[in-house]
């Protein structure tokens, strides 16, 4: 029993993943290497502002999410941006 929960928990995650909008970007988008969540909404207050930026980034470490509107898309939303 204890075996198929956690199957269940790592499949779940590894579907999740899948979708993850800001999961992407938390990784890089913390305050450190670039401009967490609060910085981001400070900045851009509607989801075009925003995936437009991403998209016109010139920073090389942009650029996976760059070829993946459809992930800048879902982290807009995340971040609550309309
Ligand atoms: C590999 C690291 C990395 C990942 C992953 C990443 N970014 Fe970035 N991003 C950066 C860096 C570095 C910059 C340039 C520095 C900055 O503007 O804060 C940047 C800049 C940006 C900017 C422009 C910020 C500004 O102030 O002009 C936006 C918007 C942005 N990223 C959104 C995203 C989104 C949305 C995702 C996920 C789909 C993402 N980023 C994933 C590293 C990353």
């Amino acid at each position: 029993m204890k075996k198929l929960a956690l199957t269940l928990v790592l499949v779940l995650g590894f579907a999740s993943m899948a979708f993850a909008g800001w999961d992407k970007c938390q990784g890089c988008h913390n305050g450190k290497t670039a401009g967490d969540k609060a910085a981001l909404t400070a900045k851009f207050k509607t989801a075009a502002d925003f995936e437009k930026a991403s998209m016109e980034s010139k920073s090389p470490m942009m650029k996976t999410a760059q070829g993946n509107p459809a992930e800048v898309k879902a982290a807009a939303a995340e971040l609550g941006l309309k």
